[in-house]
C-alpha cells in the first residue's frame, strides 16, 4: 500500500503514521523527520534546511524532491511506504506522480487528518519530539513513560525549536497557502480519506484503520 498523510502542523501525522507503519509493515517517511536529522549532524543539507524550517517556510521543492526520489528507491520500499509531510505543494505531488508512474507505482490513498486552528497551538506547545527515532509526545495528552526519555528507543525528547508559537503560526499560514490545495488535487484523482484527528489517538487509529481495510 503506498500512503499519503495530510494535514495542517500538530494534526497527528506523525503520531498515526508510526502506528501505521508497524500495523502494515510499510516504511514512514517523514521529510520533517530526514530534515530535523540533517540538521542535527550539521550536513550541508542540513545547514541549507534550517534556513527555511526555523522561519516556519517551506523547504524549496525541488531539494525536497530529490530526497523522497532517493528514499523511494531504497529496496524496503518495495513492499510499499508511507509518506509524512511530503507532498506539500501541488507541484510536489505533481512530480510524485510522475517518479511513480516511472516505476509503474501510484498512490493508492491521500488521508487527510483534519483538526480546527483552536485545538492545533494547544497541541505544538506541549509537544516533545525524540532527537533520534522522532517519535512524537505530548506532556499531557501522550506523555513519554518516563519523563524526558523516549519510550521506543530510550533517547532524550526535546522541544522543535519550530513549535513557537510565533513559527507555528507563520507554519499555519504557509499550510493554508501551499498546502490546502493538494486536498483537491487529491479530492479530483478520488484518492482522499479523511478522519477526525480531534479524537483520542487511539480512535483516531481504529478509524484509519477501517478507512484503510475497506480500501484494500
Ligand atoms: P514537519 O516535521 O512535517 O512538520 P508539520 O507538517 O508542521 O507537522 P508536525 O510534525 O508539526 O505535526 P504532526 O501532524 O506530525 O503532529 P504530531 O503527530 O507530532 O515539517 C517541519 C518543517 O520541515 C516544515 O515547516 C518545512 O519547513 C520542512 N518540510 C518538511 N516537509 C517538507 C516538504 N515536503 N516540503 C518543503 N518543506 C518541508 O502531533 C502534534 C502534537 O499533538 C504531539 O504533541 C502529539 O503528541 C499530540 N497529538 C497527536 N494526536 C493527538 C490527538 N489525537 N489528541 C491529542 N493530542 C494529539
Ligand atoms: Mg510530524
Ligand atoms: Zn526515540
Amino acid at each position: 500500500m503506498n500512503l499519503v498523510l495530510l494535514g495542517p502542523p500538530g494534526a497527528g501525522k506523525g503520531t498515526q503514521a508510526k502506528s501505521i507503519a508497524t500495523e502494515y509493515n510499510i516504511p514512514h517517511i517523514s521529510t520533517g523527520d530526514i530534515f530535523r536529522k540533517n540538521i542535527a549532524e550539521e550536513t550541508p543539507l542540513g545547514k541549507k534546511a534550517k534556513e527555511y524550517i526555523d522561519q516556519g517556510l517551506l523547504v524549496p521543492d525541488q531539494l525536497t524532491i530529490d530526497i523522497v526520489k532517493d528514499r523511494l528507491s531504497e529496496d524496503d520500499c518495495k513492499k510499499g511506504f508511507l509518506l509524512d509531510g511530503f507532498p506539500r505543494t501541488v507541484f510536489q505531488a505533481e512530480a510524485l506522480d510522475k517518479m511513480l508512474q516511472e516505476d509503474g507505482k501510484k498512490i493508492d490513498v491521500a488521508l487527510l487528518i483534519e483538526v480546527p486552528r483552536e485545538d492545533i497551538l494547544k497541541r505544538m506547545t506541549g509537544r516533545r519530539v525524540c532527537v533520534s527515532c522522532g517519535a512524537s509526545y505530548h506532556v499531557s495528552f501522550n506523555p513519554t513513560k518516563v519523563e524526558g526519555i523516549c519510550d521506543v528507543c530510550g533517547k532524550e525528547v526535546i522541544q522543535r525549536k519550530d513549535d513557537k508559537e510565533d513559527t507555528v503560526k507563520e507554519r499555519l499560514n504557509v499550510y493554508d497557502k501551499q498546502t490546502q490545495p493538494l486536498i483537491s488535487y487529491y479530492k479530483e484523482c478520488d484518492k482522499l480519506s479523511e478522519v477526525d484527528g480531534t479524537q483520542a489517538i487511539d480512535k483516531v487509529f481504529e478509524d484509519i484503520k477501517s478507512l484503510l481495510g475497506e480500501t484494500n
